[in-house]
């Protein structure tokens, strides 16, 4: 199993469930850590969409193109099928980062399963829905009670177990609630409810992630995220909005601050 620099903290982004945001939260994580002077490197284990590295490939040509000073996470893209190669590209991309920023692909991956065992902190992003909370936990059809734990947080028990024995450390599990909406609804709270008993009984925390906007859909081709407040030009006030739920949920994941160097330019964002 490879390990990095114990001074490297480890975010990976699983959920063996497609399309619940683990990319797009990858990258705004990335981005609002680098935006603060970190070192960030970025590992896409999804050779086949590639979403986080084709969004900081994006990323890189606005930076040429438009000459503008954004900062830029390092990044790779795990296309091989050997242990070797994976423990080689990991070493080489934890090696001078302050974090090492993991996507995972929407279904289960050996490499994904190595790299939620190597995490410090793994999130798993998820929408509103009983249909993706089944992967965690399933519930009674008529009280919506939670009755048992799924196979996906039995995994995830067994990656801590795995960890703890591998050298006594914890891994911080955040599942993290992708699209909130912005309408109160009886399908939110129930889920809300749902999750809240699973997270005491399995041992995660609960966190809200990026609500429901098109803004996350839009940023994409030019590789942005809310923070790259200067490439916006004038910031309406569903930017501002949305600039400032990505910050209360970078404050909500309450990742370490890198111990050496200090940030270079810390405040910038
Ligand atoms: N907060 C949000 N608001 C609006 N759209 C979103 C939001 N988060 C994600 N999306 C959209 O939902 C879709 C799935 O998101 P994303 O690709 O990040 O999920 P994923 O978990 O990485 O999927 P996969 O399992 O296929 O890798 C994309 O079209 C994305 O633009
Ligand atoms: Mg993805």
């Amino acid at each position: 199993m490879p390990s990095g620099p114990d001074n490297t903290h480890v975010i990976v982004f699983a959920n063996e469930k497609g399309g619940t945001g683990k990319s797009t939260t990858a990258v705004h994580v990335a981005i609002a850590l680098a935006a603060k002077g970190a070192r960030v490197a970025c590992l896409d284990l999804d050779h086949r969409q590639r979403t986080v590295g084709r969004y900081l490939d994006n990323r890189a040509a606005t930076i040429k193109r438009t000459g503008q000073d954004l900062p830029m996470p390092v990044h790779a893209t795990h296309t091989a099928q050997t242990e070797a190669a994976f423990e080689e590209l990991w070493g080489q991309l934890s090696a001078g980062a302050d974090y090492l920023v993991v996507d995972t692909p929407g279904r289960d991956d050996p490499f994904a399963r190595t790299a939620a065992a190597l995490s410090d902190t793994l999130v798993t992003p998820m929408n509103d829905s009983f249909v993706d909370f089944d992967l965690i936990g399933q519930v009674d059809p008529e009280t919506y009670k939670v009755t048992r734990p799924s196979f996906y947080a039995e995994l995830i028990w067994d990656a801590r177990k795995q960890r703890a024995r591998a050298d006594g450390t914890t891994i911080d599990w955040v599942v993290l609630r992708n699209r909130l909406q912005h309408i109160e609804a009886r399908n939110m709270r129930r889920v809300q409810d749902a999750l809240g008993q699973l997270a005491k009984r399995v041992g995660f925390r609960l966190i809200p992630g990026l609500g429901e906007r098109v803004i996350y859909r839009e940023l994409f081709p030019a590789g942005l995220t809310m923070i790259d407040a200067k490439a916006f030009g004038q910031m309406g006030l569903g930017h501002v909005a949305a600039r400032q739920e990505l910050r209360e949920m970078m404050a909500a994941l309450a990742l370490p601050e890198p111990a050496l160097p200090l940030f270079a330019d810390a405040g910038a964002a």
